[in-house]
């Protein structure tokens, strides 16, 4: 099968970026702002950034115009009826991606693909909620979506060879870089990644070294290109928190609980770069460490 148009639901980071990245190629695309509210916020600030990106030269004028073109940005799902796939990337909550499945099964054909963005939650909750299950799978992008290449397929219980096969082709042909992945929680990048930046909070709660001397110490001794605090206000502190919620509740181990500091920046809506503040603060330039965070909290 052929995916000829995609249809992205929520229009926030990642599901703005995973649009741009389907138009760019030529695919027809649809993306749903999930909550309420225009698109025009959206569809402007989408032609901001991809002006400034044929400014740098990295683009053509011509490119960003058909690119604009093929992305149809609404407020309605039922626009998604004539997809061959879509691509969910709401919320990170199970109940609220599970009831929009169900609602995804009235809309599109039995034969189109759904797919989830999930961070960590199962992909085999959201096809349990489904009639045709075979065509349920993950496909897990990484921030920013147009730029970092992997994509984790999610085989979930009962995903089909052939929609596997599909996912694999659909990713090589919007220029990204596969791999499959059974569905266990956090799958392969997140189950790694997420215990990393627990601890380097915990090392911080402990007094062990500062914010920014934790990210200098990782990226000058482990050649990372970002330190874990940086990269954790990258992701989002509330996606960070969701992501260590959902690890915790599997694996049920004391180094995946969350840390007081974590649970506090998000309680107080300090969500890192897309907020302005987390453990750093984007209100100047460069970001500096986060003063409240200066001393140990444990
Ligand atoms: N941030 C990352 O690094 C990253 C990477 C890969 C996958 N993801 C996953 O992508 C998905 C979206 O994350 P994001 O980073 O774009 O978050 P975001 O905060 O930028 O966007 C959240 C989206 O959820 C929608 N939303 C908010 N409340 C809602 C509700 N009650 N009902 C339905 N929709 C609601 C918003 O309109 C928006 O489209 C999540 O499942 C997340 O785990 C995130």
């Amino acid at each position: 099968m052929e995916i000829k148009k995609v249809g992205v639901m929520g229009c926030g980071a990642m599901g703005l970026g995973v649009a741009q990245v389907c138009a760019q190629v030529g695919i027809s695309t649809v993306a749903v702002k999930a909550t309420p509210g225009s698109v025009e916020k959206i569809r402007a600030g989408l032609e901001k950034s991809l002006a400034k990106v044929v400014e740098r030269g990295k683009m053509t004028a011509e490119h960003m115009n058909s690119t604009l073109g093929l992305l149809h940005l609404t407020t309605k799902e039922e626009d998604v009826a004539d997809c061959d796939l879509i691509i969910e990337s709401i919320i990170e909550d199970l109940d609220t991606k599970k009831a929009l499945f169900q609602r995804l099964e009235g809309i599109v054909s039995p034969q189109a693909l759904l797919t989830t963005n999930t961070s960590t939650l199962s992909v085999t909750a959201m096809m349990a909620v489904c009639k045709h299950r075979e065509r349920v799978a993950g496909l897990h992008f990484f921030n920013p979506a147009t730029v970092m290449k992997l994509v984790e397929i999610i085989h979930a219980f009962e995903t089909s060879d052939d929609t596997i096969g599909t996912l694999d082709a659909f990713c090589k042909k919007i220029g990204k870089d596969p791999v499959i992945v059974q569905d266990t929680t956090g799958f392969i990048v997140n189950r790694l990644l997420t215990p990393y930046m627990l601890s380097a909070i915990r090392l911080l709660e402990m007094g062990t070294g500062t914010i920014a001397d934790i990210d200098h110490a990782m990226k000058s001794g482990a050649a990372h290109p970002m330190g874990p605090f940086e990269l954790a206000d990258y992701i989002g502190l509330d996606v960070v928190e969701a992501m260590t919620l959902n690890i915790y509740q599997d694996m049920h181990q004391p180094h995946v609980a969350a840390p007081h500091t974590l649970t506090r920046l998000v309680q107080l809506g300090y969500l890192g770069r897309k907020t302005g503040k987390g453990f750093y603060d984007y209100s100047v330039k460069p970001p500096i460490a986060n003063p409240q965070l200066r001393h140990p909290v444990a």
